[in-house]
């Protein structure tokens, strides 16, 4: 491993921050989210509605506990820390001309704290969480003007933070919006709420073709102010398999994984793939897409490739195999026979994660930055004592098939940041008993707790892996 690969943590604004209203903050589409559980999906609200709990308001209070959080970072040792700047705390509406200084001050401190602990911020722009207001004044990404706002917003972070960060990802998981079936995801990706009945998916193609051009054109900005920035694009690495060696299971696994692939071919090689082009060609899709926006695409090309790991997907083309039926994974997803699942149903499988590295590495032969793994579980509070060995068990073998990948076949990887380091509340359900850290906070899925911190089992263990480079596992 080499010796200054990026092990740390990654968790979002607007996931643990709280206070929603802080510091002359903005509403954000987070804000409008109910909370929901594995079997009942959160509702995005007309507004901030009475008698409707928002977990996100509150999240873990890292707004003000964030500088003992970062103590406890330093005592495992992270090297890095991923986090998101919440453009609502910066343009609480999101289209005016000046920005806000609470917030700015707010991340100004965050960084030095981080910094001064020894640890690099790696930092996304958008994590789920544009100002809510251009949602219901302009239509969030459907909107052409939704570039130059996000431009705007970026240009002030970039110019602000410039010295004191160096890894910058533009929009965390920009192809989630393609499980177009599930309000969730363009919602949160996109600040899109469809119209009944409205043909759902070529919405989301221009909406992400938008989301393109911003995010070159924040490159291309990045890249001439600072030589030292390395900007990256972040997207759900979800590798398809094909459920049987039946060619047709097989086509349809190299289909899906175009939904991943599309977004990474363009963000890396800097122009639209054939097979995507050809399929708005055959369903007679028309998009705005002007030579200007090509010409910025081919120009704001990324640096790395940060990419999220959770889970594999295992589709069938068979109309008689039985279908998960669940809108996280698509409509193709069965179970894999050779996999367990988490009690969320995400499929565990270490060995994706090589699969996918070297997918990535033969494809486009760029750095890479694994921003997000983890596992998530109701861990157990037993007298201050948190025994989360399945946690450990979970992230020991995820890490052992990173290393092969880098070092038996040579994928070059900076970094490693586990999700939700300090216990967060989850982006799916809303929940907090969905916990993912290495830190405990004493907070229930109602709001209620001491918000308190404690130590797990994997607090320990994690720390030794980073003090030995992965070594000792
Ligand atoms: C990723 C997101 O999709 O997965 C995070 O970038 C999210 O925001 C994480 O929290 C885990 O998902 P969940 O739903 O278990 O919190």
């Amino acid at each position: 491993m080499r010796k200054d690969f990026l092990w740390g943590g990654a968790v979002a604004a607007h996931q643990v921050e709280g206070g929603y209203d802080k510091g002359h903050k903005g509403l954000s589409i987070a804000d409008v989210l109910t909370a929901g559980d594995v079997h009942t999906p959160r509702e995005i609200t007309d507004g901030i509605q009475e008698g409707k709990f928002y977990p996100n308001h509150e999240g873990i209070k890292f707004y003000d506990h964030y500088k003992e959080d970062i103590q406890m970072f330093r005592e495992m040792g992270f090297k890095c820390l991923r986090t998101s700047i919440a453009w609502s705390r910066i343009f609480p509406k999101g289209d005016e001309k000046d920005p806000n200084e609470e917030g700015l001050k707010f991340y100004d401190d965050l960084f030095d704290c981080m910094l001064e602990n020894g640890m690099q911020p790696v930092i996304t722009l958008s994590h789920f969480e544009m100002p809510y207001y251009l949602v219901k004044e302009y239509g969030g990404w459907r909107n052409r003007k939704m570039i130059d706002f996000f431009y705007n917003f970026c240009k002030v972070v970039l110019d602000r933070y410039q010295n004191k960060v160096k890894y910058w990802m533009t929009f965390n998981e920009i192809n989630n919006q393609m499980l177009v079936e599930n309000d969730l995801y363009p919602f949160t990706n996109s600040g899109i709420i469809f119209e009944k009945d409205e043909d759902r998916l070529p919405v989301v193609y221009q909406a992400v073709h938008y989301q393109f051009v911003a995010s070159a054109l924040v490159t291309e900005y990045a890249h001439k102010l600072n030589s030292n920035i390395q900007t990256g694009c972040c997207v759900a690495a979800t590798p398809n398999y094909p459920n049987s060696t039946n060619p047709d299971d097989i086509l349809l696994a190299q289909s899906e994984d175009r939904k991943l692939l599309m977004f990474t071919d363009v963000q890396i090689r800097g122009h639209y793939p054939n097979y995507l082009l050809n399929e708005w060609k055959n369903n007679g899709y028309q998009f705005d897409i002007t030579d200007q926006d090509l010409e910025v695409m081919a120009k704001g090309t990324v640096d790395y490739l940060g990419f999220t790991y959770y889970m594999s997907n295992t589709v069938s083309a068979d109309p008689n195999v039985k279908k998960l039926g669940d809108d996280l994974q698509g409509n193709y997803a069965v179970d894999n026979q050779y996999l367990k699942t988490t009690d969320w149903g995400w499929a565990i499988d270490p060995k994706g994660l090589r699969y996918i590295m070297n997918m990535y590495q033969d494809r486009y032969e760029i750095p890479m930055f694994i921003v997000e793994n983890g596992f998530g579980y109701a861990d157990k509070f037993e007298d201050g004592k948190i025994h989360d060995q399945n946690r450990i068990e979970y992230l020991k073998a995820h890490i052992e098939e990173m290393k092969k990948a880098i070092e038996e076949d040579g994928c070059d990887c900076i970094g490693y940041t586990v999700w939700g380091c300090i216990d967060p509340i989850s982006f799916t359900t809303g929940e907090m008993k969905k916990r993912y850290g290495f830190i405990y906070v004493d907070r229930n899925n109602d709001g209620s707790g001491s918000y308190k911190r404690y130590k797990k089992d994997s607090f320990y263990w994690y720390k030794k892996v980073i003090e030995t480079n992965g070594e000792e596992l």
